[in-house]
């Protein structure tokens, strides 16, 4: 479904298992958008200075990896992946117990974040030469620090019952909460809900209802149910 001759940008911003990848590449095939994953992004710098053997603790080495380390984008149907030194990780890699385990304790250094910075704005770039009829990009800081303009803003959340079905269903080992806690506590760019964003409870809902009701938003038809703009 095409939902306007303009570029439209949305920013999608939650905690881990609150249904943000799930409903951005949703929203992203029903309106031909490109999707962009930033958790994916933080995940595979995770990966990169793991393997170059750094500590999350050591910012002058996280500083001296990074100068090695180059960022491209590869596009795979609607998703936009991030290629660090031409390598795409696959999911698998980027989703391990190891990852979850260390993602948020790089993620709240200034360095790795100021790394992605650029590399994230400059995804809507890529989506319009491309000729996608938008971008929709998740994680914690799209609608505070990443695209504050964006078209639109939202913010997911789900109840701590909910968000945990969701990741022993995937199957996953996980550290969501204290993943919450860092992500809400660091001083740089925290997961907060933007003033401007409306808030979703997805717990109340199915996969489609709460693609619907960001779907009227944006396509400015009447809707029911969003709780409230922060
Ligand atoms: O899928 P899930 O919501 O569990 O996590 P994710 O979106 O893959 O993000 C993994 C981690 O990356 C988060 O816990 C944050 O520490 C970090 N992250 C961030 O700091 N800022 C973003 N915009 C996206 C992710």
């Amino acid at each position: 479904m095409r939902v306007s001759s303009n570029f439209i940008v949305v920013a999608i911003d939650g905690s881990a298992a609150s249904g943000k990848s799930t409903t951005a590449r949703a929203l992203a095939e029903r309106h031909h958008f490109l999707y962009a994953d930033t958790g994916s992004h933080y995940r595979a710098v995770t990966l990169f200075l793991l393997e170059a053997g750094v500590d999350t603790t050591d910012s002058a080495a996280v500083v001296k990896a990074l100068k090695k380390a180059t960022l491209d984008t590869v596009i795979s149907g609607r998703k936009a992946l991030l290629c660090l030194n031409q390598w795409t990780p696959p999911d698998a890699a980027l989703r391990s117990a190891r990852i979850n385990e260390h993602v948020a304790l790089f993620a709240k250094l200034p360095s790795v974040r100021a790394f992605l910075l650029a590399y994230q704005r400059s995804q809507v770039e890529v989506a319009r030469k491309n000729k996608f009829q938008g971008l929709v990009m998740e994680g914690r800081d799209i609608g505070s620090v990443i695209l504050p303009d964006a078209d639109f803003c939202f913010f997911l959340e789900a109840d701590p019952k909910t968000r945990r079905q969701r990741r022993a269903k995937e199957g996953a080992q996980d550290v969501i909460h204290s993943r919450d806690r860092l992500d809400t506590e660091r001083k740089t760019a925290p997961l907060v809900c933007p003033k401007h964003a409306v808030r979703i409870d997805t717990s109340r809902y199915s996969l489609t209802e709460v693609v619907d009701l960001i779907s009227n938003r944006i396509t400015a038809l009447p809707d029911k149910g969003v709780d409230e703009v922060c």
